[in-house]
């Protein structure tokens, strides 16, 4: 039997080719199950049915889909961090230039030019004063969470891993805090994901510390920036542009603002990348239960050394689980060759390899443990 993997919106060719055709049905319509796959539908209100063991989400923003809830049933979900890095950075050097010499509005202005060549020169050179820009050199550009966005910045980012923080540059200075940055940046961008303690991180106060005549890049999230605060920075001149991925009608025909429409990862390369990314990490947690880049469990690879059978248990993180786990395969008759038990905030995570064999009592035996969110048998697809 294979696995049966729904999408929700079309992922590319080159991350479904990861999954075998032998083992692995993947379908926009698919009963029971066993694997989601999405980029930006909303799963929000969508019922998720009962089969479903993990969530993959081709790209890193994991704000449309329940993550909270879930967890609470044990379910991974994964993102493909860093696999459209390069295309929002790409885009966020263009915004900068883009937002230090008004090209856009520029632009727009020469498109608006009429009559003669003599009579367009003329217009061109009484006008051009309207748009006359900076230069980068010298200044401070302030860069909010510094996941996969490696540029060369004054950065504040609390909580990075020390992973990602070596693979920043060395000439990346840390600000104290976000206020702290805010005074010091000429231009501030924003890359942190959407979570409640985001919202709004961008406001009229933190705004109000900018040097006048600075600019926000926003290709995270929208509601991270308080639109109403930033229209009002925009509309006092205080600000000098707001390049964004959003537009709304508030945003997209103000002179200081450009919208784009959510380009930060459309390149072909972003697209591939994380379906790849995010079928890989798929495949990995169906066929040997491992956790990679998952927003709500921990990282968990165990190597198969021993064992006739695996078993994988999502759990809360509180005391006496795996005591109460080793009990529970000790009772059917099961000898633990490996366990493996990581954990992440308030959610934690079990392997086990065992010798001897697993039935539905087993595993209802687990799931019935107080604390035990999900167990399974782990299976190689055939
Ligand atoms: N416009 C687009 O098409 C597009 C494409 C990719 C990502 N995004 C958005 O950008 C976000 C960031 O992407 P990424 O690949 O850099 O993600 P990432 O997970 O690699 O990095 C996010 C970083 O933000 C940090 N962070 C979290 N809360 C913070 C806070 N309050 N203050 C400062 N730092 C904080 C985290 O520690 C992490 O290092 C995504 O969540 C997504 O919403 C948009």
């Amino acid at each position: 039997m294979g696995f049966r993997i729904l999408t929700l919106n079309n992922i590319s060719v080159r991350g479904l080719e990861r999954l075998p055709r032998e083992s692995y049905e993947v379908s926009g319509e698919i009963g029971k199950p066993h694997a989601v796959m999405v980029r930006s539908a909303d799963m929000h209100h969508t019922p998720i049915a009962p089969s479903v063991l993990a969530v993959a989400r081709a790209g890193a923003g994991v704000n449309n889909i329940p993550v909270d809830s879930l967890s609470a049933r044990g379910i991974p979900v994964f993102n493909s961090p860093g696999a459209n890095a390069n295309a929002v950075k790409e885009l966020v050097l263009s915004a900068l230039f883009l937002a230090a010499r008004n090209i856009c509005q520029a632009w727009a202005y020469t498109r608006t030019l009429q009559g003669d060549d003599a009579a367009i020169d003329k217009a061109v050179e009484a006008h051009k004063k309207e748009f006359v820009g900076f230069e980068l050199p010298e200044r401070t550009l302030g860069v909010i969470g510094l996941g996969a966005l490696g540029m060369k910045v004054l950065g504040y980012d609390p909580q990075i891993t020390v992973t990602r923080a070596w693979q920043l540059s060395s000439s990346v200075q840390q600000a104290l805090s976000l206020d702290d940055m805010f005074a010091r940046a000429d231009i501030i961008s924003v890359h942190v994901p959407l979570l409640e303690g985001t919202r709004g991180l961008v406001d009229a106060a933190r705004l109000r510390l900018m040097r006048p005549g600075g600019a926000v890049l926003n290709f995270a999230r929208a509601p991270i920036v308080n639109e109403r605060d930033m229209v009002a920075a925009l509309d006092s001149g205080r600000l000098r542009a707001y390049i964004c991925d959003f537009p709304s009608n508030a945003l997209k025909d103000h002179p200081r603002a450009i919208t784009l429409p959510h380009l930060g990862a459309s390149t072909v390369e972003a697209e591939d990348n994380c379906a790849i990314m995010a079928a890989d990490t798929l495949r990995d947690f169906l066929e040997h239960g491992h956790i990679r880049n998952s927003v709500n469990f921990p990282e968990a690879v165990l190597p198969r050394q021993g064992g006739s059978i695996r078993i994988a248990i999502a759990n809360r993180n509180v005391p006496n689980m795996v005591g109460q786990i080793s009990t529970c395969l000790a009772s059917a008759g099961l000898n633990i060759a490996e366990l493996l038990n990581r954990s992440l905030r308030e959610y934690a995570y079990t392997l086990v390899d065992a010798e001897g064999s697993a039935d539905e009592k087993l595993m209802q035996a687990l799931r019935s443990i107080e604390g035990v969110l999900s167990a399974r048998l782990v299976r190689v697809a055939d």
